[in-house]
């Protein structure tokens, strides 16, 4: 199906001031929760990314998420709630005391849970999982919008499967233009990287996916150190998380990280690949070490080392606006995986194209 893809603004004061009740009376809310019901899909921003929602408990409806993105079936999605008590609907069982103290702690935000499934929430959703990945966000459009549908929200990032997350209503816009009805545009997503997956279902909480929260936030609040889940599990083909196996995030152009030990060669790498037109991606630490650089050479700053949040915020958009600069190569710093330095990093290891 063809959709006539309409994009409708939300004034920032409303946002700003968190205007909760007024927000669920706006008309563009007001049609997103009525397409919601109807079984279709919308795009909405949260403080991490935009998403593309659907309702969670309907196989039908989240299907068309699955068809707009091209996503894989077996890829499982988050969903979102508005209220603590919504999570009583959609999972099966309790919460383990380390689970409850982390959304004490995280939500709303940037956290998103493993649990056990209710029957409530379709399996399409889960890609036959019988656990559930859920999510409270706290940006006030997404909080409005799940509230005035009054169900609880299916909703992968509202990139194209494989594409750079969009933080910009105009990224979701490039990407699903024609195939989905609506997009609520709430601006700039703050974040800027995706929620933090942690599995609450055994005493000792697994980090899935680093994100907004970061690993030190979480083992501060717990007073003990978690598990991050790494390569092993993947490389044993029993990825604890499926969205972990895809390639993703990826710009067009080949991308290639340099690492920390590689910062002195960049000039000399640039040389290297003195035949093609090259993105330099950097800190402002190191563009304050270096000068001189080549013709072929565009140099972009990421931000400050020692501000990972800023980095972290700009990054999605940077990649696809690199994307769009006819280049035939992209090489980015690494930078400390510190904080949401972690979540930065992950994000640019599954988009670099070295092995
Ligand atoms: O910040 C976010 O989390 C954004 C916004 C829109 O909320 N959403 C997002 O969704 O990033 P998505 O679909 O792009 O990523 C969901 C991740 C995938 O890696 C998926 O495999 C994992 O969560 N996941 C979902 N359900 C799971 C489950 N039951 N068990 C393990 N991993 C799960
Ligand atoms: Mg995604």
């Amino acid at each position: 199906m063809r959709y006539q893809t309409r994009v409708e603004k939300i004034d920032e004061d409303l946002i700003k001031g968190e205007k909760l009740a007024e927000l669920k009376e706006h008309q563009a809310i007001r049609l997103g929760a009525r397409l919601l019901r109807q079984g279709e899909v919308v795009a909405f921003p949260t403080e991490t990314v935009y998403g593309l929602g659907a309702d969670a408990t309907s196989s039908k409806a989240v299907g068309k998420i699955f068809k707009a993105k091209g996503r894989p079936q077996d890829n499982p999605l988050i969903v979102h709630i508005a209220t603590k008590n919504q999570l009583e609907q959609v999972i099966e069982g309790g919460l383990t005391p380390a689970g409850r103290r982390l959304i004490e702690a995280f939500w709303p935000g940037p956290l998103t849970i493993i649990l056990n499934k209710s029957e409530l929430i379709s399996v399409t959703t889960t890609a036959g999982l019988t656990s559930v990945a859920i999510r409270m966000p706290s940006h006030p459009v997404a909080r409005a919008l799940i509230e005035a549908s009054s169900l609880p929200i299916a909703a992968p990032s509202a990139n194209l499967s494989g594409a750079p997350s969009p933080t910009l209503a105009e990224h979701v816009l490039n990407d699903l233009k024609g195939k989905i009805p609506l997009i609520i545009d709430g601006g700039p997503a703050r974040v800027g990287v995706e929620s933090t997956v942690v599995d609450v279902r055994n005493d000792i909480p697994v980090i899935l996916r680093p994100g907004g929260v970061s690993r030190e936030e979480i083992e501060e609040t717990l007073g003990f150190e978690v598990r991050v889940a790494g390569g092993q599990e993947v490389a044993e083909g029993v990825p604890p998380s499926p969205g972990m196996k895809y390639r993703h995030y990826s710009p067009r152009t080949p991308l290639i990280l340099l690492e920390e030990k590689e910062r002195d060669k960049i000039a000399e790498m640039a040389e290297e690949y003195s035949n093609k037109r090259i993105g330099l991606v950097i800190t402002a630490e190191t563009l304050q070490e270096l000068n001189n650089f080549p013709e072929n050479v565009l140099v972009v700053r990421m931000g400050s080392r020692s501000r990972p949040e800023e980095i972290a915020s700009k990054l999605f958009a940077l990649l696809r606006r690199l994307d769009q600069s006819n280049l035939d190569l992209i090489l980015i710093e690494a930078i400390p995986e510190k904080g949401i330095g972690a979540a930065v990093m992950n994000r640019l290891y599954k988009a670099s194209t070295r092995e």
